[in-house]
């Protein structure tokens, strides 16, 4: 094998250009995978915009479909030719970024995609469902197809338009939550009620909160998910949870937005996919029990996937196309879509 195209940046804050890369090497339990379809999120493009990378350069693209063209030795539970999705979050960017034609993913880390979902819907999922799983797995809430039996206490998704709270959404209802309140532009109303909420009020409202307490009656907000996590949107969460509640966060919030009697922790998609030793229980826990449930929800064919707004072209407008979808991302001007980027054509 040659080398291959590449979607790049060269130093911090820098512009993306391509550039060629590869042939990769494998160890044992890799597989090298033919880029298929990459969605786009806001954490590539903070780490573009930010600068945040210990080491540059940085190819970025997270959430990955694609075929398998090579395995490693130990490699077993798949076969050349399966189409699977990853969540690429190895420091070795120049092999495992999502953005070019060829990537090595970590095997035990991946799921096989079943034929009734395309590369451009399968490719929405890892990103949203990791960021929740890491939710859930902090919190000690429940994971879906844990138990038949339904849970009628209230949980707040604040922000249910979002990728990620469209999928808390979807994965609390499988939990057997049964009264999910969320808050989203109120044209998301329907929408979002399809996927599991019973109670959706839009952010903006004046009387956001007052609307959420009357919902909520005596009962007592104990869990919420802030998957915006501005200084707005966590100060608005704390006010609501009750003393002894558990708030999750996506991105760190400042001290002003933490209450003592609450438990508030930021989380975050890559905690399963660690490979340093320290991390050696959690990456375990990825590999035996995320994934597997991540291969179960790709198998049911009902799981609802996020929209996809897809940029279509070839590979010579590649650079345009990445360059435009993180403009979108930048702006969250996709309309509650995932921003979709189809590789080969
Ligand atoms: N920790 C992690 O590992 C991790 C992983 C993924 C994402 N994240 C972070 O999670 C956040 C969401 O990511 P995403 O990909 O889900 O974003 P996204 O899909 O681009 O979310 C955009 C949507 O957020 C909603 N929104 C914006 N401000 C809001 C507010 N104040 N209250 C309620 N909803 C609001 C809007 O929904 P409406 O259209 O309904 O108004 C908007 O359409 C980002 O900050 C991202 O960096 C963290």
């Amino acid at each position: 094998m040659t080398t291959h195209k590449a979607i790049i940046q060269l130093e911090a804050s820098g512009p993306l250009s391509v550039t060629h890369l590869g042939p990769h090497a494998l160890n044992d339990h890799q597989i090298l995978v033919k880029v298929e379809a990459v969605a786009l999120n806001p954490g590539e493009q903070k780490m573009i915009d930010l600068g945040l990378r210990s080491t540059y350069p940085y190819v970025p693209g997270a959430d990955l479909c694609g075929t398998v063209v090579e395995i490693g030795s130990a490699v077993k539970q798949f076969n050349i030719g399966d189409r699977i999705i990853s969540l690429q979050m190895t420091p070795d960017t120049e092999r495992s970024g999502a953005l070019q034609d060829f990537v090595v993913a970590e095997a035990d880390l991946s799921a096989k995609v079943p034929d009734h979902y395309t590369p451009i819907e399968a490719c929405t999922l890892p990103v949203v469902l990791l960021t929740n799983f890491a939710a859930f797995y902090t919190m000690r809430w429940r994971f879906p197809f844990e138990s038949h039996e339904k849970l009628d206490e209230p949980i707040l998704v604040w922000g249910g338009g979002s990728g990620v709270g469209q999928a808390a959404i979807s994965l609390l209802k499988l939990s057997g939550y049964t009264s999910i309140i969320t808050t989203a532009a109120i044209k998301r109303e329907k929408y979002l009620k399809s996927l599991g909420a019973s109670f959706v009020v839009d952010y903006k409202d004046e009387e956001c909160l007052d609307k959420i307490n009357h919902f909520l009656a005596d009962r007592p907000l104990m869990k919420a998910i802030d998957t915006i996590s501005s200084a707005e949107s966590s100060s608005s969460v704390m006010q609501l949870v009750a003393p002894g509640g558990q708030v999750a966060y996506v991105l760190p919030v400042p001290d002003l937005a933490k209450r003592s009697e609450v438990q508030s922790e930021a989380v975050f998609c890559g905690m399963f996919h660690d490979n340093s030793k320290s991390n050696a229980e959690l990456r375990k826990f990825g590999a035996e029990k995320i994934w597997p449930m991540i291969q179960r929800i790709l198998a049911s064919k009902d799981y609802p996937l996020q929209p996809q707004l897809v940029l279509e072209g070839n590979s010579d407008d590649i650079l345009e196309r990445v360059t435009k979808g993180f403009d979108i991302v930048r702006k969250a001007s996709a309309d509650g879509k995932k921003v979709v980027i189809p590789w080969q054509k």
